[in-house]
């Protein structure tokens, strides 16, 4: 604690750790006494706790997402890297609800911009209102004049409390910044959503340190270079995190995709070695997408080990399997990983189409085209159970896909075929068998 500005901190010598704190009423309030003796605790039973009241925004992917709809007086969180679409999907958003007065904060873009990317966007709405300005006394006295419906802070790291010193962005206004709207939020009933710039290492720390003031923190993920765009819930007090949605980005704005297994599948390469269909879990749903991998000799100097939308780490350990276990040298090759459609898989499910797609490249065998792999490669080279193995095996059937290569132990789970071949495998081995020949 220090009374006065202070770039470096005189205990650990790093700079700019110093966070400005307003002073709170609160201190005040306890010189006072006698206010608590007066309080008393409430019985659970008398709690009303009837339905949360949503209202769905009509984006299906975003609703989902959200647990259901918008939630009366709770705080959404969207955060993403700069550019990713946060400002189009929110636009989208409120040109979507238009039986409820969206006020639109703005403290990035000039009206005009705002205005283009609505026409962009192709629809238009009366509901909705524009504020730019960043002063939020300005915009507090705004929402409690306007009463509007629900309200989008664009993006929370450019608002400021004047009675701070510090800069719009810093780590003590965006705090306050977040508890004053929320408190708005709160008292007004009405559902605000922030906007925030994260990047994936969470560099700018600005809205990482609001994660626990708000109810529902979303990501926006997506490769700058690809059309996908992932929605997912890292926190929500009002539903499950597991939900994603997938959006696709075009010229007239986002677009959900309903389907993304064919979507995800559409560009395959057929005939082309390295190349496996695998099963992979996005929160509950079912997705079928095609992992890469390319097998090359290594020309010079130390082998490369690279893998886009998948864990660098788990690449290295499965290498080391497959040379241990199935005896392939791998030690003068460059391996590279790639998981299509720009979409990132963390589940250990993919396991097994990975080792199987580089097993391919690396014979220049394809793998069979009909096929699709799932399973968990455990570090003696066994196939592992994995989770939810029953939606997999229909998302691949209801695509026409016709054998399926599981873990010998989800056999028993596995009673619906739906016209689709199950084979069970124990080792890795026998399953590159199975997907190589
Ligand atoms: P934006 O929503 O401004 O991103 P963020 O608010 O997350 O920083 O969108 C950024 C990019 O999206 C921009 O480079 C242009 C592109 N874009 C489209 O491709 N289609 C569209 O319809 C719109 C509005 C934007
Ligand atoms: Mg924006």
């Amino acid at each position: 604690m220090s009374p006065r500005w202070t770039g470096k901190c005189p205990n650990c010598n790093e700079w700019n750790t110093f966070v400005e704190e307003a002073p709170t009423p609160a201190k005040i309030a306890r010189k006072s006494g006698g206010v608590a003796s007066k309080i008393e605790p409430v019985a659970l039973n008398d709690v009303n706790g009837s339905e949360d009241v949503r209202s769905k925004t009509g984006i299906a992917e975003f609703d989902r997402v959200l647990g259901g709809g918008l939630v009366a007086g709770s705080v959404v969180l969207l955060g993403g890297d700069p550019g990713i679409g946060k400002s189009t999907l929110m636009m989208q958003v409120a040109l979507k609800l238009r039986d409820k007065v969206l006020l639109y904060v703005t403290g990035e873009e000039s009206l005009k911009q705002i205005k283009l990317r609505a026409e962009r966007l192709g629809t238009q709405s009366n509901s909705v209102l524009l504020l730019p300005e960043t002063n939020l006394e300005i915009i507090a006295d705004v929402i409690e004049r306007g009463d509007p419906d629900i309200v989008v802070v664009d993006s929370i790291q450019t608002m400021f409390r004047p009675d701070l010193e510090s800069a719009p962005g810093s780590v003590g206004q965006v705090r306050e910044a977040t508890a004053l709207l929320t408190r708005i939020a709160k008292s007004k009933s009405i559902p605000l959503i922030l906007i925030g710039h994260v990047t994936k290492e969470g560099i700018l720390a600005g809205p990482r340190v609001i994660e626990h003031m708000v109810d529902t923190v979303l990501q926006f993920e997506g490769e700058r270079h690809y059309s996908y765009r992932i929605l997912r819930a890292t926190k929500n007090r009002f539903g499950s995190t597991n939900e994603i949605g997938i959006f696709e980005m075009h010229d007239d704005g986002m677009h959900e995709v309903k389907n993304p297994s064919e979507v995800f599948l559409s560009e395959r390469t057929y005939g082309a070695s390295g190349a496996t269909i695998v099963a992979t879990l996005e929160g509950t749903r079912p997705i079928l997408i095609e992992v890469q991998a390319l097998v090359s000799s290594t020309s010079y100097g130390l082998p490369q080990r690279t893998a886009t939308g998948f864990d660098l780490r788990r690449l290295q350990m499965l290498l080391a399997v497959l040379e241990k276990r199935v005896g392939l040298n791998l030690g003068t090759h460059d391996v590279f990983v790639n998981v299509a459609g720009g979409i990132r898989i963390d589940e250990p499910a993919a396991d097994l189409g990975i080792a199987s797609s580089i097993v391919s490249s690396l014979r220049d065998v394809p793998v069979d085209s009909q096929a699709v792999a799932i399973g968990e490669i455990g570090l003696g080279g066994e196939i592992r159970t994995i989770v939810h193995s029953e939606k997999r095996v229909q998302e691949a059937a209801k695509l026409g896909f016709k054998k399926i290569v599981v873990p010998k132990n989800n056999l028993k789970n596995l009673k619906n075929a739906n016209g689709i071949s199950i084979v069970g495998v124990e080792t890795i081995a026998q399953a590159i068998k199975e997907l190589v020949g």
